[in-house]
């Protein structure tokens, strides 16, 4: 009995430290010393990026979630090549801002030349993004560097589909070491941004084999709309916005729409109207829509979580001169 205590004892220290550890490998002021201005530098071109186009930052923050959740938080989704990520099919046609990244990084580079990675960089953007679009922001924990390959299956298996149940959704989530009330707070994001009429038109007319839309879209406005939006056989790369009600602004609107039947998404709207949101899901959908500083609070804290997904440190990975390829 007393050896079993010691063990656990020992093995409860243990994990304690590879947990400082790990926490203490991404510091708020990593490049405090080597870039003091990236704060700012990033900033300002992610403004200048949103004036020209708002919904920039909603794409933006799409690109950091779909970099961490393969392997981890490297910047592999920025890797060109045709077996890269950009080409799974999560991201093919649909994963946007590369560009704005290449002129992130290129301005950072002139100030600070190889020190700030590129995962850095997504990271501090995806943040500045929702800050100007409305949002509550968050200190950014730095010191992430970048990976040396993109991998497209892990992509394809990796990020959740707008077609799946919450239980299926849920273990992506768990995969990477979130949990369910992240997949809730997270999927907040749908708060600014578009989607695809690929991405919800089997919704909108013959609905899993019913001949009828999906009966918990229940906003019938909206459902005309995106009917006339994405007719059978239409172009299908056609967008909505995810939010109808406030379409650029980062607030809990999102939620309310959902307590509507005003998803776009159907992995949205089963966050609320479906049976197994009953038991996992549909409170914090309620109290998210009621409470906004109790979103703004989780979202941040699920944010850093998800940055904080497999970062490479120390002298691992490299600081890449081009965010698009590895260093030869
Ligand atoms: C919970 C599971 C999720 C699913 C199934 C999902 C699915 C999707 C889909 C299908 C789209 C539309 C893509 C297109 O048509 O091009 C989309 C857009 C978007 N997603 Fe998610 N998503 C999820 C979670 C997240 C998370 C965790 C974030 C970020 C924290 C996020 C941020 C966004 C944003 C901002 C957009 C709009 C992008 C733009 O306008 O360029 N999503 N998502
Ligand atoms: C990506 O999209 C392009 C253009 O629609 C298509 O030609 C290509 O086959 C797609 N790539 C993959 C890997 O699916
Ligand atoms: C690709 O991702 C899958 C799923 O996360 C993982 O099992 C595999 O090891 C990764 N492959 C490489 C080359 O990183
Ligand atoms: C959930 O995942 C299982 C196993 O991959 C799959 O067979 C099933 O079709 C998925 N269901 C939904 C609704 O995504
Ligand atoms: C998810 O994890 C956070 C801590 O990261 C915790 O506060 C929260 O209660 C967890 N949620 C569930 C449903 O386990
Ligand atoms: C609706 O879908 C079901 C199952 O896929 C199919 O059998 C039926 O013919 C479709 N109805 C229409 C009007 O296309
Ligand atoms: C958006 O939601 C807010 C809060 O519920 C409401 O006051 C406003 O009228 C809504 N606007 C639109 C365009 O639906």
């Amino acid at each position: 009995m007393k050896t079993s205590n010691n063990i656990s004892f020992a093995w409860f220290i243990t994990i304690s430290m590879l947990c400082l550890l790990a926490n203490s490998q991404l510091t708020t002021n990593f490049y405090s010393q080597s870039c003091p201005k990236l704060q700012s530098i990033v900033r300002r071109q992610v403004t200048m990026a949103l004036k020209t186009e708002m919904r920039m930052a909603a794409s933006l923050l799409r690109l950091h979630f779909h970099d961490c959740f393969v392997n981890g938080c490297d910047a592999s989704i920025l890797l060109d090549g045709a077996d890269g990520e950009k080409f799974a099919l999560p991201n093919n046609n649909s994963a946007r801002g590369y560009e704005v990244v290449d002129a992130i990084k290129t301005a950072v580079e002139s100030s600070c030349s190889g020190v700030v990675s590129c995962a850095d960089i997504l990271t501090i953007a995806a943040r500045d993004s929702v800050v100007l679009s409305g949002g509550t922001g968050w200190p950014v924990l730095l010191g992430r560097r970048d990976g040396f390959v993109a991998n497209q299956s892990g992509a394809n298996s990796n990020l959740p589909a707008p077609f799946e149940n919450i239980g299926n959704i849920t273990l992506k989530f768990e995969a990477v070491g979130l949990n369910l009330t992240d997949v809730v707070s997270l999927s907040g994001a749908h708060t600014i941004g578009q989607a695809s009429c690929a991405t919800f038109g089997n919704r909108l007319f013959n609905f899993s084999g019913t001949n009828a839309p999906d009966s918990t879209l229940l906003d019938q406005n909206m459902l005309t709309g995106l009917q006339n939006l994405c007719p059978v056989n239409g172009d299908s790369s056609r967008t909505s916005p995810l939010d109808w009600n406030s379409t650029d602004l980062f607030d809990n609107h999102y939620f309310q729409n959902l307590v509507k039947g005003r998803g776009v998404l159907e992995s949205d709207q089963i966050l609320y109207s479906s049976d197994e949101a009953l038991t996992t899901t549909r409170s914090l959908v309620e109290l998210y829509s009621n409470d906004k500083d109790a979103f703004a609070n989780d979202f941040k804290n699920s944010m850093i979580k998800m940055g904080n997904i497999q970062p490479l440190t120390g002298s691992a990975g490299e600081i890449r001169r081009n965010c698009r390829v590895v260093n030869s």
